[in-house]
């Protein structure tokens, strides 16, 4: 029997490994912070009404109807980021099932151990591609009927000539482009959208093994490409929910806005899909490998773009591509991207310290070498390395400790009762990076809150200490977060949506 290289068996060939590398210990060279991160505690008294927020327990929640922000970014390229499972999604129908918020945990969970097997394999792993080595350590497919995907917020993008509007997952985490294809030859998952035909555009066509393209799959998506016998590059990405997809490597028009117009963008027409993508089209991949959404687009906007996650499920954010006519806002702080996750996906920034209410916690710098930072788009929760999570939780508490504690909800620890409230008042939490960049965070991206009588500190400590920590989505949401990467730097600014 001739095997079909679109068949969930082709899987069986991919390394769930990857040959990605990242210095997540020791080597680091984070000279500049050790002085921060002595183990003292500052009493920064003169600014304690700046230490804590007083908030409406409501204006936490999300709405049961679509409130769009009102915020308008002043780029042009700019896309609405919507909330997945919010009520601003049209992806979402009314039957369609939404994930238990236990279950969008787990699949957090999921996707944090995937990317610290990506950044923990090392230079030994390079090169294991041995076929009954893989065949024996991969287990696949995504149980069908799971409905949880790969990151939460979705963008709409043209694909084809005529175009053909798609609800794409972004995605800081990852690099290749991809959307469902016809004909589904394997299989197809239930989308919102009518599913992309490559036969009716006037403008795909299918990248071949001769392709240098085809080669950059390997980093991009860390499994070899695999050829038709009319000599198609196929890919195939397997992410760490054991949802993947597998189909014809090609090029085609991509559309952003009118003005704003790709030719011959490079992306995965998937004609195998399962898994956890909601009922998406597929991925837009934002990560730094060439063959991203980013890099394929650094010609027009110099591989500058930022976003703004809303505050809740029930608003709007945007994601835009290029600098404004003037400039980054002056109100936007660099921090430089930590050279540790050179060569990676990600975007790594040095975390230098945390502090609770204006006082910065006792976390040893190297805390932080040890493990690394990166910033993801697509986990929800922030990861942190386990004395550095304590030591919030510690403090957090103690500056919470006029709220019922509650039950916990899967990885986060640290629950409140809030029902008996219409307004609390919630220490500060903020961040430092390299580069002398404070964040500090809005309430909103403190708690994870599914009940108003479960309101969540949205934090989690790493299983070990050597794990990368991970700047979250909750933690970002209503930020401005720029990505320089050319510059390579990432940037903070004040609220640019709601
Ligand atoms: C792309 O390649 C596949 C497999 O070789 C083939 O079936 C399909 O017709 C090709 N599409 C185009 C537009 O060339
Ligand atoms: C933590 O990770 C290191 C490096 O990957 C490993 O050697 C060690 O066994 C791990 N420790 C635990 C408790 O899992």
């Amino acid at each position: 029997m001739a095997i079909n290289p679109l068949s969930s068996s082709f899987l069986s060939f991919f390394l769930l490994s990857t040959t990605l590398v990242f210095l997540s210990s020791s080597s680091s060279k984070k000279l500049g912070f050790a002085s921060e991160g002595r183990e003292t505690i500052e009493s920064n008294n003169h600014l304690l009404h700046h230490h804590t927020h007083t908030v409406q327990v409501r204006s936490l929640l999300p709405s049961t109807t679509c409130r769009p922000s009102t915020i308008d970014p002043d780029r042009k390229a700019s896309l609405k980021v919507i909330h997945k499972y919010g009520p601003c999604s049209q992806v979402q129908q009314e039957n369609s099932k939404i994930p238990t918020h236990a279950e969008i945990l787990k699949q957090d969970e999921l996707r944090v151990k995937s990317i610290h097997s990506r950044l923990s394999n090392k230079l030994a792993d390079r090169g294991s591609g041995d076929l009954r080595d893989v065949e024996a350590s991969t287990n696949i497919p995504a149980k069908s009927g799971s409905t949880i995907g790969t990151g939460n917020y979705v963008v709409t993008v043209g694909l084809g000539t005529p175009k053909k509007e798609l609800t794409l997952i972004f995605d800081t985490g990852s690099d290749l482009t991809w959307t469902q294809c016809e004909p589904c030859a394997g299989s197809c998952y239930d989308q919102a959208e009518t599913i992309f035909k490559p036969t009716v555009s006037m403008t795909y066509k299918n990248i071949t093994c001769s392709s240098n393209l085809c080669y950059e799959l390997v980093s991009a998506t860390g499994n070899k490409p695999r050829c038709t016998s009319s000599n198609t590059c196929v890919y195939g990405i397997q992410y760490g929910d054991q949802s993947f997809s597998i189909g014809f490597f090609g090029t085609e028009r991509l559309t952003l806005t009118p003005t704003d117009v790709f030719d011959k963008f490079v992306f995965g027409c998937g004609q195998n899909n399962q898994g956890l993508f909601g009922r998406s089209a597929g991925l837009l991949g934002l990560g730094r490998n060439p063959i991203s959404f980013v890099q394929q687009t650094a010609p027009k906007y110099g591989g500058f773009f930022s976003y703004c996650l809303p505050s809740s499920s029930s608003s709007t954010g945007h994601l835009t591509f290029g600098k404004s006519r003037g400039g980054a806002s002056k109100a936007v702080k660099f921090t430089p991207l930590s050279e540790a996750s050179d060569g990676t996906s990600f975007y790594g920034l040095d975390t230098t310290g945390i502090s609770v209410g204006g006082r910065r916690l006792a976390i040893k710098a190297s805390v932080f070498s040890a493990s690394g930072t990166i910033i993801d788009s697509g986990t929800v929760i922030t990861r942190l390395p386990p004395s550095a999570y304590s030591a919030l939780r510690t403090a957090f508490r103690k500056a919470m400790k006029a709220y019922p504690l509650t039950d916990p909800l899967s990885i986060l620890d640290t629950c409140y009762d809030l029902s008996n409230y219409d307004e609390i008042t919630v220490p500060t939490i903020a961040f430092s990076f390299g580069g002398g960049v404070t964040v500090e965070l809005e309430a909103v991206g403190v708690f994870y809150i599914p009940r108003i009588s479960q309101a969540c500190l949205a934090f989690a400590g790493n299983g070990n200490a050597s794990d990368v920590a991970i700047f979250g989505n909750v933690q970002q949401r209503t930020l401005e977060v720029v990505y320089d990467v050319a510059g390579e730097r990432v940037g903070f600014g004040p609220a640019s949506c709601s």
